[in-house]
């Protein structure tokens, strides 16, 4: 066979193939990883909110102002978006004039100026879903950091972050509204990555507190309620690696269920701005620890021994409480 290239060029090409094919399969097999520090003490504080951005209406800037207030309070050290971001059909483009008026002024209490970490709601995939994952919206608001799947290394805590929606057959199939998968493999090779990718990552966490967030609701007795695709696919790979707790939106209340079957706390923030559906799912019995219909979201402060959640309303006020202890959970 005549060849037109020496050794060496033929050695560099092999290479550069190599480290090409590398690049490809790293892309797309691996989560992209971000560093938090913790405080000082080694301690975190964060907010949890969901299903939000309606131009401050249906009491957004309500809630957003007792946010800022509890986020002062427990000096925060940044927020979680449980998805659909902005109503009714997520972004139409990076230029949209929702960014800043559902986003940038509405949460403009000083401790909410920290990073967001946010996930893609079902509403986000009706508009230009590759606008919210854009760096630009960065430069116009430096706070929002939205990817598909992701994870956030905070010292005690690992999050983990997951696009839920890819997840859900029923919109596949919904003739009332125009989903756009723009940007993803087929929905079959992203469910069965983004499973894989999470176990392995799961697997070599060796934070204290593992947390996983999602859209859609594994277990909800909110009106859209579990999500059947979730209890078959996820968690699976939530309860093989001892995971502390799966936060969600979807649902517009807050929630706190729990199961006989594992230690995992399921918790609903979805309850941003427009709520009130009149809905609760009372086949949940003594699982459902704690329910609320109206507006309202969460905070979390992790320690190494303990974890304290606590559910609060459009008002500010404390609805529910939750303590887990670390040294109960590493006994099991
Ligand atoms: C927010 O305001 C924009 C115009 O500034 C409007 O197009 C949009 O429908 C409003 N969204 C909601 C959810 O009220
Ligand atoms: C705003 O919150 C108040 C207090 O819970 C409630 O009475 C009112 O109905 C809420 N408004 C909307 C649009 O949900």
């Amino acid at each position: 066979m005549a060849c037109f290239f020496d050794y060496k060029t033929r050695a560099i090409m092999f290479l550069r193939l190599v480290v090409l094919l590398c690049m490809l399969v790293c892309s797309f097999a691996h989560l992209q990883r971000f560093e938090h520090p913790a405080k000082a003490d080694g301690t975190l504080s964060f907010l949890v909110i969901g299903d939000w951005g309606r131009n401050g209406s249906f009491n957004q800037s309500q809630v957003a102002h007792q946010m800022g207030r509890i986020g002062e309070k427990l000096d925060i050290d940044f927020v979680i978006s449980t998805g659909d971001n902005f109503y009714d059909n997520g972004l139409m483009g990076v230029n949209d004039p929702k960014f800043e008026e559902s986003f940038t002024k509405v949460y403009t209490a000083k401790s909410l100026q920290k990073q967001w970490y946010s996930v893609l709601g079902n509403h986000d995939y009706r508009g230009d879903v590759e606008a919210q994952l854009s760096p630009v919206l960065r430069k116009i608001d430096s706070r929002w950091l939205c990817l598909r799947s992701f994870i956030v290394n905070a010292e005690i805590a690992e999050f983990f972050f997951v696009d839920t929606t890819p997840f859900v057959d029923k919109y596949l199939m919904d003739k009332d509204h125009t989903y756009n998968w723009q940007g993803l493999p087929s929905l079959k090779t992203y469910r069965t990555n983004i499973l894989k990718d999470l176990d392995l990552a799961l697997r070599e966490s060796s934070a204290k507190w593992k947390i996983v967030i999602g859209h859609h609701a594994i277990r909800s007795a909110g009106y859209h309620g579990d999500t059947p695709e979730l209890i078959n696919h996820l968690l699976p790979v939530l309860k093989a690696n001892n995971v502390d707790l799966y936060m969600n939106g979807h649902d517009h209340c807050l929630g706190h269920v729990t199961s006989q079957d594992s230690p995992i706390r399921f918790l609903t923030s979805g309850a941003g701005s427009k709520a009130w559906r009149g809905f609760v799912n009372s086949n949940y019995g003594k699982a459902l620890k704690f329910f609320h219909d109206g507006q309202g979201f969460v905070s979390v402060e992790l320690s190494q021994i303990d974890a304290r959640i606590v559910f609060y309303d459009v008002f500010g006020e404390v609805l529910h409480k939750l303590s887990l202890s670390k040294d109960l959970h590493s006994a099991m």
